[in-house]
């Protein structure tokens, strides 16, 4: 198994809180995309699959299912836009094509030089303060074009 050790004594105290050890599987999933580039590889797929002891497709389906995990690896900073109600009223479309704009990035997609990916989010919760997007894992609120462009346009 090539999962570190680190992510394997997680999950050992992980599967413990849960009646049956496959429950513990998404927030595994989480904490490999975490530790392992940001993404969810082939390897890591089927390293899942023998800790929990489920086929590679079962661990396969859900990384597919859920749109927060990637099975590719994400550019240098990843651009999360909520486009969800609160969002969407007070312009997230708009700040959504600031950010590939500004970036060179489609959505769902990474720039061709590797340093942006831009995808597209639910409500992260952050509503009162909307349009927001999340940059490298810190919540920008209250967004407007200019803020983008600064924000986006000084990222090494
Ligand atoms: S709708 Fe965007 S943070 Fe809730």
């Amino acid at each position: 198994m090539a999962l570190p050790e680190t992510l394997v004594a997680e999950f050992d105290r992980m599967v413990q809180k849960y009646p049956e050890r496959r429950s513990a599987l998404i927030p595994a999933i989480h904490r490999c995309q975490e530790e392992l580039g940001g993404w969810v590889s082939p390897e890591t797929m089927e390293d899942l699959a023998a800790y929990f002891g489920l086929e590679p497709v079962d661990v396969y389906g859900v990384v597919t299912f859920y749109p927060m995990f990637r099975t590719k690896p994400p550019g240098k900073h990843v651009v999360s836009v909520c486009h969800n109600i609160s969002c969407d009223l007070r312009g997230a479309e708009g700040i959504l094509a600031k950010v590939c704009e500004v970036t060179g990035a489609k959505v769902g997609g990474t720039s061709a030089d590797g340093k942006f990916t831009v995808e597209r989010v639910e409500c992260q919760g952050a509503c009162a303060n909307a349009p927001m997007f999340d940059l490298d894992g810190v919540y920008h609120e209250d967004l407007d074009d200019a803020k983008v462009a600064k924000i986006l346009g000084g990222l090494q």
